[in-house]
Order: structure tokens, then C-alpha cells, then sequence
């Protein structure tokens, strides 16, 4: 009887664009290099989890356009249940236009498109096999309407809910917010979240039990280089993250979460979740590109041996 996880999220293609600089208006620009790959938070950290093995099923709106059985297809190849990916009629797939200049800098733009139509009907009607499943794993690259909704579901089928609050949005509704069983910010979507300075890590934690105080019962910071942070009712644990020569950070932090739901729902224990996901996510700042940065069991386990 294996552990499952419900990712109700999105995905997006990510359009990568290689230039010196950007074209200012009216100018036409040659660009060095292209490259397409499949991406969205949601679809990052199903495609993470499943890559090590794990089972998931995953909710999500694709577009009425070349992309989107592209990205269904890539759902499946990974061994993922695709059931519940579908088309949103006439609508556009969720793209992420991303330009990187010569010094490696990232300018992102994100398109929602079919994302935005991710409704509580989809959740309505998958809620069978939503049942079947041990956590749940969103971001916010979807409807809030959806996002609040279930979480709500997860209190009332006592399925523990993990909201990785990206991108940063401001405003969001802090008492749905503070239901929540599990919360993963880094440290700028935990400074939009609590309104309160994330410079050190003694702001850090600060911010954190201020979040645990209001009622959610785990918060991982994730820090980047500096590792994640764990904070409970009960516990204030630092874990700290191997140090690599970073090339490409974009999607590190959806490989982490990736690896940490896969860790936990089979493991149930933070810590060591928290510990294989800081290294699968410092493995995927190794390479280029985001989803196809993640490695798949026997490309972690060879790393893990190397360290
Ligand atoms: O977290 C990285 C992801 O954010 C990219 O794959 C891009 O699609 C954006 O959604
Ligand atoms: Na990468």
C-alpha cells in the first residue's frame, strides 16, 4: 500500500531565451540561443517526486494549443496519473517566457493561461482519488479561489495540506492561510507572508514561529545555499545544504519540494526528508534548465555517493 501524493498545481512551458541584453522598444533584436523546456511549480514538483520514485497524482489545467498534450504526455512518461490533466477549451497553456542575459541573470515573465482555470468543479471531481492520497502539494500559480478551496478539503478529509506560497502574492487570506498543516516559503515569499525583515536567520525564525503562532503547524524555509529551517510548536532545526557550484538555481526550490513530499509521505519524518531534498535540489542548481535539471533515483543515489 504505497504512499500517494495529490499535486494540485500547474504547469507551464518554459520558453528560455539566451541574450546579451533586452531589445528596448521598437528595436529588433538577435538572440544567441533558445530553449524549451516543460516547467510550472506544480508539474516541477510532480515530475520531482516521481523521478525518485514516488507515486503521485497530479491536478491540472493544460491549453488548447500545441503545449498541452505535450505536457500531458510528459506527465505520463514520468509515471504519473494524468487522469485528472485537462483541457481547458479555446484557452492558451501556461507559458513562462524566461530571458537570461550574459551574466546569468533571470527575467522571468508567467502567463497562467489554462492554469487560471483550475477550478473547485476539477477538485469536486477527482475527490475519489484526492482520498486515496497521504499530502497534498499546491503553490499559487493557480486560482486562489481553488488554492483556499482546498484547503479546506484537506481539513475536513484529514489530508494534510503543503502550500509552497509561490509566487509571492501579496494579500492572501491569513486565516485560510493559517490552517494549513504545512507551509514552504523562501525567504522573500515568507517576507511578503508576514510583513516582517528576513535578513538574518534570527529574523528568519522569528517570522516563522510568528507563522506557527497563528496557527500553522510546520513551516520549511527554504534559504537557498544556506539550506532549510524547520520550524513546529516544538522545534527550531537548521539543515544545511551541500555546496556546489551553482549554474542554473531556476526550479531548485520545486526540486526540493519534490523531494521532501516524496521523503515524507513514505518516511513520515521531517528531518530527513528536509535532508535528502536540500541535496537533490543543490544536484538540480548543477545544470541548465529547470524540470529537465532533475535527476532521477540512480543519477541522486551516485551524487549522494560522491559527496
Ligand atoms: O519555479 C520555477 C518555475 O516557475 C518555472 O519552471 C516557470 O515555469 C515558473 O512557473
Ligand atoms: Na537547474
Amino acid at each position: 500500500n504505497m504512499k500517494k501524493i495529490a499535486v494540485i498545481g500547474s504547469n507551464m512551458v518554459d520558453l528560455v531565451t539566451y541574450t546579451d541584453r533586452m531589445p528596448v522598444a521598437g528595436e529588433t533584436l538577435e538572440a544567441p540561443d533558445f530553449d524549451l523546456g516543460f516547467g510550472g511549480k506544480g508539474a516541477n514538483q510532480a515530475i520531482a517526486a516521481a523521478k525518485l520514485g514516488g507515486e503521485v497524482l497530479m491536478l491540472s489545467k493544460v491549453g488548447d494549443d500545441v503545449f498541452g498534450p505535450n505536457t500531458r504526455a510528459n506527465f505520463v512518461a514520468n509515471g504519473i496519473d494524468a487522469r485528472y490533466v485537462e483541457t481547458a477549451a479555446g484557452i492558451s497553456s501556461g507559458v513562462a517566457p524566461i530571458f537570461v542575459d550574459a551574466k546569468g541573470q533571470n527575467s522571468i515573465l508567467i502567463v497562467k493561461g489554462a492554469n487560471k482555470h483550475l477550478s473547485p468543479v476539477d477538485v469536486d471531481r477527482a475527490i475519489d482519488d484526492i482520498r486515496a492520497c497521504d499530502l497534498i502539494v499546491m503553490q499559487l500559480e493557480i486560482s486562489l479561489e481553488t488554492v483556499y478551496y482546498v484547503i479546506e478539503l484537506g481539513l475536513r478529509e484529514h489530508i494534510p495540506v503543503l502550500l509552497n506560497p509561490a509566487p509571492a502574492v501579496a494579500g492572501l487570506d491569513m486565516e485560510k492561510i493559517c490552517q494549513l498543516d504545512m507551509l514552504v516559503p523562501n525567504e522573500t515569499e515568507l517576507e511578503i507572508l508576514t510583513g516582517m525583515p528576513v535578513q538574518t536567520l534570527e529574523q528568519i525564525q522569528a517570522a516563522a514561529k510568528f507563522l506557527i503562532d497563528a496557527g500553522i503547524k510546520k513551516v520549511i524555509v527554504t534559504m537557498g545555499s544556506k539550506g532549510a529551517l524547520l520550524v513546529t510548536e516544538k522545534e527550531m532545526t537548521s539543515v544545511p545544504c551541500p555546496q556546489v557550484k551553482a549554474k542554473d538555481t531556476s526550479g531548485a526550490g520545486d526540486a526540493f519540494i519534490g523531494c521532501f513530499a516524496k521523503h515524507y509521505v513514505e518516511g513520515g519524518e521531517l528531518i530527513p526528508a528536509m535532508e535528502e531534498a536540500v541535496i537533490y535540489a543543490s544536484l538540480s542548481t548543477t545544470r541548465p534548465g529547470t524540470q529537465k535539471s532533475y535527476a532521477d533515483i540512480d543519477q541522486f543515489e551516485a551524487y549522494k555517493r560522491f559527496l
